[in-house]
């Protein structure tokens, strides 16, 4: 049985790649929708919907665990498949998202004002001040939607990004943050150029530095979830649409040359 890395697009391979780094003897298979992306300006059905039809495909190429690598979906879809979509049809299987890793780390580093990066879909869930607040219920939250950077990172648009990340920081700056919460799979393309531009007593929290380290104390505390999942190293990519950009996206993101195969989210019952 494999480990599955859904995202709405190729984004995800940031954080596949900081994965299969850490723990390169699982075997591995991606699934983007690039089809579908964006998921971060959808509504919460659409983006359930489409997560759902994507965490099914990954169960059936034999997937026991899913990390969904979307802060988008995690955000809007992942509780649902938790709570109601696992335990009537893969009792067995697991899907995690990157919320919780990702707060329990701010909330571990003791921070009492934090900022979050993301998309509009996660700013307009609250999952994140909702589950700082369950854990630290003094950290103050504030949040700060980018819908500009995801199209501007995917189009390659590095000079343009200075004033408009600027633009979007300015006002948690002024609500004097102590860390910045990247909450978006896109955005530690740019955590370099954040740090650089950053007081430097504001802590950038980036997910690839995280994740991976969240899920390999994941496997310890489930041995039952380890012991079945196979270690041959292999790495499979999919897509819901391929074109000669997302091929070189992919590569560059993942750091090496991969293979996209095409597929059809198969199940079209879409309500
Ligand atoms: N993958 C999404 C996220 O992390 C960003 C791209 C999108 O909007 O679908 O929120």
């Amino acid at each position: 049985m494999k480990i599955g890395l859904f995202d709405s697009g190729l984004g995800g391979l940031i954080l596949t790649r900081a994965i299969a780094r850490a723990l390169p003897q699982y075997d591995y298979v991606y699934l983007g929708d690039t089809q579908r992306v964006p998921y971060g300006n959808r509504s919460p059905e659409t983006i359930y919907e489409f997560t759902r039809q994507g965490v099914d495909f990954l169960f059936r190429k034999k997937c026991r665990l899913i990390i969904v690598a979307c802060n988008t979906a995690s955000a809007e879809a992942l509780r649902k498949i938790q709570r109601t979509h696992l335990p009537h049809n893969y009792p067995d299987r697991r899907v995690l998202g990157v919320i919780i890793p990702t707060v329990e780390e701010v909330a571990r580093s003791g921070a009492r004002s934090v900022g979050v990066l993301a998309t509009l879909g996660t700013v307009n869930s609250r999952v994140y001040p909702k589950e700082l607040k369950k854990i630290s219920p003094r950290t103050k939250v504030y949040q700060e939607a980018a819908p500009l950077l995801v199209p501007l990172i995917e189009s390659g648009g590095r000079q343009w990004a200075k004033p408009i990340l600027q633009s979007y920081l300015k006002p948690l700056l002024k609500k004097r943050i102590q860390t910045l919460l990247l909450g978006c799979t896109h955005y530690p393309l740019y955590k370099t150029k954040i740090r650089r531009w950053l007081p430097k007593n504001i802590r950038v929290v980036s997910q690839d530095e995280i994740v991976p380290g969240k899920l390999r104390d994941y496997l310890k505390r489930h041995p039952e979830m380890e012991h079945r999942l196979s270690k041959k190293s292999r790495r499979e990519f999919y897509v819901t649409d391929r074109t000669a950009a997302m091929k070189q996206l992919a590569q560059k993101w993942f750091g090496k040359r991969i293979h996209l195969k095409l597929v059809q989210l198969a199940d079209t019952s879409f309500t």
